[in-house]
């Protein structure tokens, strides 16, 4: 894999001559098992016995009680009991109810860009709009907004670092411990005075006598920054760069904004917010005709898969009328992302909102207009600069 800009805007092709030779690939450089097709992605997925979540190891204490105790980073049974409580506490209804507010502040990030000399749709919309929409949810106060949304950076960097094998900075762990106590406090302040907010169904959410434990709750608030915001953030990036380079598809979704929830499934599938996903295997299994070792990392690339030419017809070929497009971009098997619910509704929400502001997408006319994000397991923009001048 080379980390050439051109490569980070633009994988596929590295793919398709992976997948070609073989859907599964031992790479020394990585020490890991590379999986490119799409069934045995979903085979992987599916296996959560042989193919371990537990992925993040020799990390410092402090931050190794957050991220080792994360709903993704952990198998059943302790998973499974985790997810049935939290699920309680996030549902499709209660999402569903927040729909005015997130319209409200998608209108209002949109017209302020739009205002802009320099609209810059990552800076100015993708990027906080959906750290608004998870305070929101959760019901962080007004004024600890800018608090929120500095930790969410945090947030951000530290996984990066986790994922890149970059080391802790040493101010991480006490900033993760002083959200964790932020949240705990929040857990117990809503446990008393309980509001219609997600912190509060956490508060209390309850299955067979069995209750969150504050650690659990609070850390479960922190997830959601991790999983929920900079994925978010992609995907609305990718939307915007793939409609502007594809004016005939903008076209038809304005003249037919009901494909708006199909649209988004063909972005997620066309360019994944997250490239790929981490297993570690527990016992010798065979993949796609290759012998998985025991104790290797299977590294899951589901941008490959969702390209595969053996589950997609013309897979390379952009078009929001494709129907069925059953992509691995939300995972696939347990761990399932949880928040999809929440990604689809937000990002169908801000399409509308830029469906009737804007006639033609177009990115700015100068050199740095795009500008990939340098994350390897992700695929997004740092920037992305456009031009909303004749509509
Ligand atoms: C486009 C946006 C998103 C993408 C592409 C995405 C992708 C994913 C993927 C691939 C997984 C599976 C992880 C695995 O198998 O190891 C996952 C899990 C998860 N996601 Fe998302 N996600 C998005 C948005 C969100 C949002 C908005 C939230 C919540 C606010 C969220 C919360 C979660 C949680 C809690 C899990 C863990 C589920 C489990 O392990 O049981 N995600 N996500």
């Amino acid at each position: 894999m080379t980390s050439s800009i051109e490569m980070q805007l633009n994988p596929y092709p590295w793919y398709a001559q992976m997948q070609a030779a073989n859907p599964v690939v031992f790479s020394p450089s990585h020490d890991a098992y590379l999986v490119f097709g799409y069934e045995e992605v979903r085979q992987v997925f599916r296996d959560y016995q042989t193919f371990s979540s537990a992925v993040y190891h020799g990390l410092s204490e402090k931050l190794a009680d957050a991220f080792e105790n994360q709903l993704q980073g952990i198998d059943p049974p302790r998973h499974t009991k985790l997810r049935a409580l939290v699920s309680h506490a996030f549902t499709q209804r209660e999402i569903a109810e927040l729909e005015p507010n997130f319209r409200a502040i998608a209108e209002q990030l949109a017209d302020e860009m739009m205002k802009r000399q320099d609209p810059d749709f990552v800076r100015d919309f993708a990027v906080p709009y959906p750290i608004a929409v998870i305070a929101e949810m959760i019901g962080i106060p007004e004024e600890d907004l800018e608090r929120f949304k500095y930790w969410s950076d945090v947030i951000v960097e530290i996984s990066h670092r986790l994922l890149t094998g970059a080391e802790e900075l040493p101010e991480h762990g006490n900033i993760f411990l002083e959200m964790s106590s932020y949240f705990e406090a929040l857990i117990v302040e809503r446990r008393r005075n309980p509001k219609n907010d997600l912190a509060s169904r956490l508060a209390v959410a309850e299955i067979e006598g069995a209750r969150l434990s504050d650690f659990d709750a609070a850390n479960f608030c922190l997830i959601l920054l991790v999983a929920g915001n900079e994925t978010t953030t992609n995907l609305l990036a990718n939307a915007v760069r793939t409609f502007a380079e594809h004016p005939d598809q903008w076209q038809l979704l304005r003249s037919n904004p009901s494909l708006v929830p199909q649209a988004i499934e063909e972005v997620l599938r066309f360019r994944a917010p997250v490239q790929l996903m981490m297993r570690v295997a527990t016992q010798d299994a065979v993949v796609g005709g290759t012998t998985i070792e025991a104790g290797k990392r299977v590294i899951l690339f589901m941008g490959a898969a969702n390209r595969d030419p053996k589950k997609f017809d013309d897979p390379d070929t952009f078009t929001i009328t494709r129907t069925a497009s059953p992509h691995t971009s939300f995972g696939h098997g347990i761990h399932t992302c949880l928040g999809a619910p929440l990604a689809r509704l937000e990002s169908a929400i801000a399409l509308e909102v830029l469906l009737q502001r804007v006639e033609q997408i177009r990115i700015a006319p100068t050199g740095d207009a795009l500008q990939p994000l340098t994350a390897f397991n992700l695929l997004g923009l740092k920037r992305l600069a456009l031009d909303f001048s004749n509509g």
